[in-house]
């Protein structure tokens, strides 16, 4: 029998919920989620990210691409990743959109669907100042749509302060203007409205990728 490898790209402005999706998404395909950013922050919390991207990252910038694009080729070259993944924040810009399809190439492999998440950016906004981690789980929360339980041992990201927050969505808006064209070219791309509790969300982009229903409520 074949065995069907699903490569998914959630792309979408900081807040959009690429990282709750991913989660519910990663469940529904037994896929891993593989996101740059909490790759760069779990480096940050071991020590080991250099500095100068450090400071890039708490103010809200892009890191250069050569920066990531060697995280991507390790980490999709581990065994969890031989039925597929769902990469969260990753490409960002063209030249990481060419670098993963040559890296896919390598291994006759390509992308099934770009899923962008549509949301407008005073909701956004708000989304990003709310939202809080729990450190130990990884768990997203939200202090008013969905407040974490008791214990939870909370982090504030450093780039969700407000002047950071304007930043990365400046920076996502000059990025998509390059890279959306570039798969939407390609006829990956879905566009799936963002707003909504996040299983109503779930249920568009799983009726973006043509399976309506599957393994929903
Ligand atoms: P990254 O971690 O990728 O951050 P981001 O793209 O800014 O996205 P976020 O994690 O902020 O938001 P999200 O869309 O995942 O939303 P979430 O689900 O948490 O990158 C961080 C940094 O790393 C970058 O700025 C850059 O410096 C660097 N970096 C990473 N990748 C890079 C790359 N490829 N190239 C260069 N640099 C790179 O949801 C947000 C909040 O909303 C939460 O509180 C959540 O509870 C709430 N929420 C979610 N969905 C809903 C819903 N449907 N209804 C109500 N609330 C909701």
């Amino acid at each position: 029998m074949t065995e069907v490898i699903m490569i998914l790209v959630l792309v979408g402005p900081p807040g959009a919920g690429k990282g709750t999706q991913a989660k519910l998404l990663c469940a529904r395909f037994s896929i891993p989620q593989i996101s740059t950013g909490d790759m760069l922050r779990e480096a940050k919390r071991a020590g080991t990210l250099e500095k100068r991207y450090l400071d890039i990252m708490d103010s809200g910038g892009l890191l250069p691409d050569e920066a990531v694009i060697g995280l991507i080729d390790r980490r999709t070259a581990e065994p969890d990743c031989s039925n597929g993944f769902l990469l969260d924040g990753f490409p960002r810009t063209v030249p990481q959109a060419n670098a993963l399809d040559a890296h896919l190439a390598q291994g006759s492999l390509g992308i099934d669907a770009v899923i962008q998440l549509d949301v407008p950016r005073p909701l956004l906004e708000e989304r990003l100042i709310h939202r809080r981690t729990d450190k130990r789980s990884g768990q997203i929360y939200h202090l008013v749509y969905n407040p974490p339980p008791p214990g939870a041992e909370l982090e504030h990201r450093a780039d969700d302060r407000p002047e950071a927050v304007g930043k990365r969505l400046d920076a996502y808006e000059a990025m998509t203007a390059a890279l959306l064209p570039f798969y939407e070219q390609k006829k990956l791309l879905r566009r799936v409205d963002g707003v909504g509790t996040p299983e109503e969300v779930t249920q568009r982009v799983m009726s973006a990728l043509g399976r309506p229903g599957s393994g929903g409520e």
